[in-house]
């Protein structure tokens, strides 16, 4: 597991990330900080991608410039509903990736996540695919939608998360050992309910002001 999951441990990220947790931090804030850190995480997430050289003259002098090789093409998932705040952030990354949706609610008894809406860019199959959902808790509903989305071949597939919590790693990694994890936080554990503790409550209703 511990070659599979990278923590990206930025002070930037990690002050932001303290301000998210607090009980007091407004929706409006929440939103705006999830999508800053999104920014930073897509750095790290993105730092692979490959380049080809291109000749380009600057005002003083030609040069062989680095830019990305357009074979390398990316599509972003997002887990919804809360996977749309990291979501946000990377698209002003990336503006030119394509982005699919997978809705995935969890029963609130078994914890099982059931799939309501599932919708991705046709051509997946040239794609690397980054999925996104700031929660990792149990783990469930990141391995239901990976074990989904394998299922339209992506070249590869990346999770960014905010916050994860160990049991869920361990479920997710178990699962899926090829697909690499990042996220900016492992926390304690995961309550009864589901929940990341000490970790920022639920995701969703803080960023959509659902609560
Ligand atoms: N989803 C959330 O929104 N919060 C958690 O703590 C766990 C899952």
């Amino acid at each position: 597991m511990h070659n599979q999951v990278t923590v990206i441990d930025h002070p930037l990220i990690q002050h932001k990330l303290t301000l998210m947790r607090k009980a007091e931090t407004s929706t409006t804030k929440f939103r705006n900080l999830l999508k800053e850190i999104s920014l930073l995480l897509g750095y790290e997430v993105t730092r692979n991608l490959s380049l080809k050289y291109e000749e380009i003259k600057t005002p003083l002098a030609p040069m062989n410039a680095p830019v990305l090789a357009p074979d390398k093409k990316l599509v972003l998932v997002s887990i919804m509903r809360a996977g749309q705040g990291i979501l946000d952030g990377m698209l002003e990354l990336m503006p030119s990736a394509r982005v699919g949706h997978i809705g995935l609610y969890r029963d609130p008894k078994t914890l099982i996540p059931i799939e309501y809406y599932f919708k991705v860019p046709h051509d997946v199959e040239q794609r690397d695919m980054i999925i996104v959902d700031p929660m990792l808790a149990t783990g469930n509903s990141a391995v239901a939608a990976v074990d989904r989305l394998k299922s339209t071949n992506p070249l590869s597939m990346k999770f960014v998360c905010l916050l994860a919590a160990p049991e869920g790693l361990e479920h997710f990694c178990n699962v899926h050992p090829e697909v690499q994890v990042y996220t900016a936080a492992i926390d304690e554990y995961v309550d009864e309910h589901g929940y990341i503790i000490p970790g920022l409550g639920d995701a969703g209703d803080r960023l959509f002001g659902t609560k």
